[in-house]
């Protein structure tokens, strides 16, 4: 008899297995379930077009709820799974959810994500203090933003500046606390945090660098200002907290996986039991190009991908290739484009020009280009994904002479090897 699947977390990395499971031929009953009450939907319009534009909640959904049937793939919202039981050797079991109701199963997938984390100080739980990682924050959100007149946002990720954009955009006052010495740092190199920083202070908002709040000060259960540890107090009738995501890895740990930063899988999904694999935010993989160490990538790239591999992985087919990690963040007219990892970079060439907002960052490690931050440049983005995928080569004292286009600077990998230009 084929399987009974159940994929626990109904969001990007869950809705894409359940698919791809179809897709691969598997027949056997699939379960995906959700603790949110709305079917599946796209997340990161929530700090962007969503958060700007209002309430149509609608429109973000996935799928119809027919879509789903026609598959048979039985969703299940607003439940959550609290216990995964499994018969010791296998990965066969039954979870209960919050309901009470038991799924029995005959493999697991876990695409549980990751949840925000909170600010640790006195007042983090006044009315008024808001986080954004799913769509009941940002309809909570959107709504306190319309009343608001002073915005003050803990942390400069990118959700931090997101919506630190959309609240400018809206008219109000914001002040970006960052605990750290540049925006965005886990991400981007310092050149570009250096670009968001300007960037955002040239269109009216206050960028404190290197500030720790020490508390969130309130008046009749209300927020009224966020006190630093320096002693200043920013005045603020909304706080928006966005200091980065915790994976959910409770279920995991429970049946004994092994969890470190994330439920660590392999490059082919799978948990140290062979019938349990694991998909998007709350993952920790192997890095996707040197293999060394482990990275967990919150993405919806990432989220998509490693789902389709975990599906090949159940239903026992070759998995797909594996695809070059992206990434986009939307900001005001600002559109960032990254391909590849920078992290380990040893070398970097910017092209454009900063002042213009538009420009390229490319990232080299001995000598081969690992990664590009593009600004409203969505030619470079494309040329270097290109390369990515396909190991050509654009060396740095070609990318240096900024006077060519990057599509003509592409030295293709193999024995030809001269330059050649690229068709988009
Ligand atoms: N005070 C101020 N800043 C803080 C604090 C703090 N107590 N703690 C952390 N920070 C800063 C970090 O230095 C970092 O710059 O908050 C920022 C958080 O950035 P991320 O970790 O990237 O997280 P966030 O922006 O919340 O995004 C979470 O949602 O859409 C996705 O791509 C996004 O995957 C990311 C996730």
């Amino acid at each position: 008899m084929s399987p009974a699947t159940l994929i626990v977390g109904a969001s990007q990395a869950g809705v894409q297995l359940a698919v791809s499971l179809r897709e691969a031929g598997e027949t056997g009953p699939v379960m995906l379930v959700g603790a949110e009450p709305h079917p599946p939907y796209q997340r990161p319009p929530l700090s962007k077009a969503f958060l700007l534009g209002g309430t149509d909640t609608a429109k973000l959904a996935f799928r119809t709820p027919a879509f789903y049937a026609e598959r048979s793939i039985e969703l299940i919202t607003g439940e959550r799974v609290e216990r995964l039981a499994l018969r010791p050797g296998t990965a066969e079991g039954s979870a209960t959810t919050s309901t009470g109701r038991t799924l029995a199963f005959d493999q697991v997938a876990l695409t549980t994500g990751a949840r925000v984390r909170r600010l640790a100080v006195p007042g983090a739980d006044l009315a008024g203090v808001h986080h954004l990682r799913d769509m009941a924050d940002a309809v909570l959100l959107r709504a306190a933003l319309d009343a608001a007149r002073r915005v003050v946002v803990v942390g400069g990720g990118f959700i931090g500046l997101e919506a630190a954009a959309v609240a400018r955009t809206l008219g109000k006052d914001v002040v970006i606390v960052e605990a750290s010495d540049r925006l965005v740092g886990r991400s981007v190199a310092p050149t570009v945090s250096d670009f968001y920083r300007s960037a955002h202070e040239r269109r009216g908002t206050a960028v404190l660098l290197g500030s720790a709040v020490a508390r969130v000060l309130g008046d009749a259960g209300r927020v009224s200002a966020v006190g630093l540890t320096d002693g200043t107090e920013l005045p603020a009738d909304l706080v928006l907290v966005g200091i980065g995501v915790v994976p959910r890895t409770e279920l995991a740990e429970a049946i004994g996986l092994h969890c470190d930063g994330g439920v660590v899988v392999d490059r082919h999904a799978r948990t140290g039991n062979a019938g349990i694999v694991a998909a998007g935010d709350c993952t920790a993989m192997p890095h996707p190009t040197t293999g060394v160490g482990l990275v967990r990538l919150e993405s919806v790239a990432n989220a998509v991908s490693q789902a389709k591999t975990a599906a090949a992985t159940l239903a026992g087919i070759p998995p797909p290739a594996p695809e070059v990690p992206w990434f986009w963040s939307d900001q005001y007219d600002l559109k960032l484009q990254i391909a590849g990892l920078s992290t380990g970079h040893d070398e970097s060439v910017v092209r454009g020009d900063l002042d213009a907002e538009r420009f390229s960052v490319l990232y080299y490690r001995n000598g081969a280009v690992v990664a590009v931050d593009a600004v409203n440049s969505p030619v470079d983005y494309l040329v270097v994904r290109k390369a990515l995928g396909t190991g050509a080569a654009i060396p740095p004292d070609l990318a240096r002479d900024t006077g060519r286009p990057l599509k003509e600077l592409l030295v293709p990998a193999g024995p030809n090897r001269g330059t050649h230009t690229l068709d988009l």
